[in-house]
């Protein structure tokens, strides 16, 4: 397996160029299964698990194609017609990547049944998809758990539109009854639906498909269902998360670094907290500026659903927590388990004891690098944060998490001066 080493120590300067957004690519992609055809995606970054979702989609009988050259950003899925479709998520693939569940909403609007693999738990939490479920059922379908798989069945020929209103604003949960609701019959109401960004990029893609949506991008989500939808041609939007990664990055190594694509309507709070923590951050035409202070302040910080904090952000956050200047407060909401990076950071000479879903950061002036390691993707990014300002040499080891959600990060950031390289197995 491969691993990242990285010296710590180095300033970072220059401009890095975000990647598109891994979580608004998946259920894009899984939407083009509403739609027979050759549906393009553009700006589409290549992430293992976006190699995941078109593993799955040719096991369904869809073409899915990467463009070369300049167009390597691209992606075109081609939907066979209705009857040569294979409506089977199976669990070999489920289990690497939970995100495989967006493929249950379209399947079961386009084709009147699915088979699904349950997730299962992961290394962040429980994360159940008792959601998506639900609003399944209120749309007229028949829901049963049989070995291990969701089986999922039209009533009539159609869904049927409904009012659903969510015990928890659920990200795919809302995307998944979203793609299920645009080729349902009637009108849908979403009520706590998630507002996040990508939630809304699904909504613009399918309404130029021919959906009828409004409202996303708040918690009340209506759509109209219409009876068959065009293929898609959508540009996906930056990852609000790689773009969050990298403005802590600067922030921690008192580095001067223009974020390009960086949206700052989509990480107002993270912007806001690392402000609040000293650095200076400045919106610019097509991106961010963020420059670090000599070190920075601790600040509280709470996860909570957009436009809160994201929980996304938690572990690098955390990092410059680790290294400012007194103690923080961070407190993880969306998810129960989501401090598998603690452990990994005490070693790196971190102070953080966790309570529950909280964690008292006590900011100490260094770290010390280590052999690290990790269970999970973001978990994996705030171990390269904390190599970039840790004191001598760290060896990030699974790299493949960091792999499922980072676009070739380690040659992003070499670009900005830091000392850091892959080591392939
Ligand atoms: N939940 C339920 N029941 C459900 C669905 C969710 O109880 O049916 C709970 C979850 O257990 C969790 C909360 O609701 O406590 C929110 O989970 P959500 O469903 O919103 O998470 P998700 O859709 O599975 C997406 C992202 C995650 C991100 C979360 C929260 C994708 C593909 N994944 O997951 O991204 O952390 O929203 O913002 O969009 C990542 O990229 O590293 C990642 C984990």
């Amino acid at each position: 397996m491969d691993s990242i080493v990285i010296k710590g120590g180095k300033r970072l300067e220059g401009t890095v160029k975000v990647s598109g957004a891994k979580n608004a690519a998946l259920p894009l992609l899984a939407s083009s299964l509403l739609a027979e055809g050759a549906s393009t995606f553009r700006n589409v970054p290549e992430l293992a698990d976006i190699a995941t979702m078109g593993k799955l989609l040719s096991s369904m009988g869809c073409g899915f194609e990467r463009g070369t050259g300049r167009k390597s950003t691209s992606i075109t899925v081609t939907v066979p017609p209705a009857a040569d479709l294979e409506p089977i998520a199976p669990y070999e693939l489920v289990k690497t990547m939970r995100a495989s569940v967006l493929v249950l909403g379209p399947l079961v609007a386009r084709y009147g049944k699915a088979r699904v693999s349950l997730p299962g738990g992961c290394a962040i939490g429980a994360r159940p998809i008792d959601q998506h479920l639900m609003g399944l059922e209120k749309l007229g379908a028949t829901i049963s758990l049989e070995h291990g798989y969701v089986q999922a069945k039209a009533r009539s020929r159609r869904l049927t539109g409904a009012r659903i209103n969510f015990d928890v604003a659920t990200v795919t949960g809302t995307e998944n009854l979203i793609m299920a609701a645009a080729l349902a019959k009637g009108t849908t109401v979403l009520e706590n639906a998630a507002r996040e960004p990508e939630v809304e990029d699904l909504a613009r893609s399918l309404n130029a498909m021919g959906a009828q949506i409004e409202g996303a991008g708040t918690d009340r989500i209506e759509i109209q269902g219409v009876d068959s939808l065009q293929p898609a041609d959508h540009d996906v939007i930056p990852d609000r998360i790689e773009a969050g990664t990298f403005l802590v990055a600067a922030a921690i190594t008192g580095g001067d670094v223009f974020v390009e694509g960086c949206v700052p309507d989509h990480l107002e709070v993270v912007i806001e907290k690392l402000r609040e923590a000293g650095a200076l951050i400045e919106a610019r035409d097509g991106g961010v500026r963020v420059r670090g202070p000599k070190r920075l302040k601790a600040v509280d910080v709470k996860t909570q659903p957009f436009p809160g904090f994201p929980t996304d952000m938690q572990a690098q956050l955390m990092v410059a927590m680790a290294v400012a200047e007194g103690s923080s407060v961070v407190t993880e909401n969306v998810f129960e388990n989501r401090y598998m990076h603690v452990q990994e950071l005490s070693r790196m000479g971190a102070n953080i004891a966790v309570d529950g879903k909280t964690a008292i950061v006590k900011g100490s002036a260094r770290l010390s690098g280590a052999p690290v390691m990790a269970t999970d993707l973001r978990a994996s990014a705030s171990l390269v944060l904390a190599g970039l300002c840790a004191e001598g040499t760290t060896t990030v080891q699974r790299v493949y998490h960091l792999d499922r959600g980072y676009q070739r990060i380690e040659k992003k950031l070499r670009a900005l001066g830091a000392e850091i390289r892959r080591v392939k197995a």
